[in-house]
């Protein structure tokens, strides 16, 4: 099957798969996380059919919600050799499925190629931002977290364990836990670049909630 004919099927079969989705992960995350792995591509390089497949494919299996971490290439693969990708494009398709997430403060990036870090990147950008915000505190409605609660302090040391399993924390430590984190973790120049205005945004944007959380009337 020609490269393109392989795309469109993959996208229809992620669009399905994701529709209803209020978690942060619905079709549309991929579909931006898709259109910016493209738009850093052009000035990064890297194979761009491996980077399509690996944006559009990189969330199909969550592992936060699925103990296998490798959860997500074991879905990919059947359907990636089904439509007749090469072995190669797999293998490097599914290292970045298995990798591409944020699993802790403190846990090492174990993505490795360039096709990796970008869609990485952009992934990651999707989580700042105005976006960001808003998935964020979505997720947080999802699992019941407060979204916000002086008591509890922001736990930057994580392992991956406990990451997983820091439902008592709140949306706003969030911010401090992961988001804020991210612009220094970024592995492309380009990607460090569209991150700016959208830190600045969060940082902001906490300033306010801080402002107005301590009932600071402003003139
Ligand atoms: P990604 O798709 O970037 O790998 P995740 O799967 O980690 O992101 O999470 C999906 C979205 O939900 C992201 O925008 C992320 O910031 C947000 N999110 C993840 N964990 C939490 C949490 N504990 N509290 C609030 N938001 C979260
Ligand atoms: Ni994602």
């Amino acid at each position: 099957m020609q490269k393109g004919k392989i795309i469109k099927e993959v996208q229809s079969y992620i669009k399905k798969e994701f529709g209803g989705d209020s978690t942060g992960h619905d079709w549309w995350h991929i579909f931006r996380v898709w259109k910016m792995a493209k738009e850093i591509a052009k000035k990064e390089g890297g194979d761009l059919f491996v980077i399509e497949l690996g944006a559009l494919l990189h969330d199909i299996a969550d592992w936060k919600f699925n103990d296998d971490e490798k959860a997500g290439s074991k879905k990919a693969k059947p359907l990636l050799e089904k439509l007749g990708v090469d072995q190669e494009t797999v293998k490097h398709v599914c290292g970045i499925i298995d990798n591409v997430s944020f699993k802790g403060a403190n846990v090492e990036n174990g993505i490795k190629t360039l096709e990796g870090k970008v869609v990485q990147d952009a992934d990651r950008l999707d989580a700042m931002g105005a976006i960001g915000l808003a998935r964020a505190f979505a997720y947080g409605a999802k699992a019941n977290r407060e979204l916000y609660n002086p008591k509890i302090k922001p736990m930057l040391n994580r392992s991956l364990k406990n990451y997983k399993k820091a439902y008592f924390s709140t949306t706003i430590n969030h911010f401090y836990e992961k988001l804020l984190l991210i612009k220094d973790r970024l592995n492309t120049k380009t990607a460090k670049k569209i991150a700016q205005p959208r830190h600045k945004f969060l940082e902001n944007y906490l300033d306010e909630f801080f402002k107005e959380w301590n009932v600071e009337i402003r003139k």
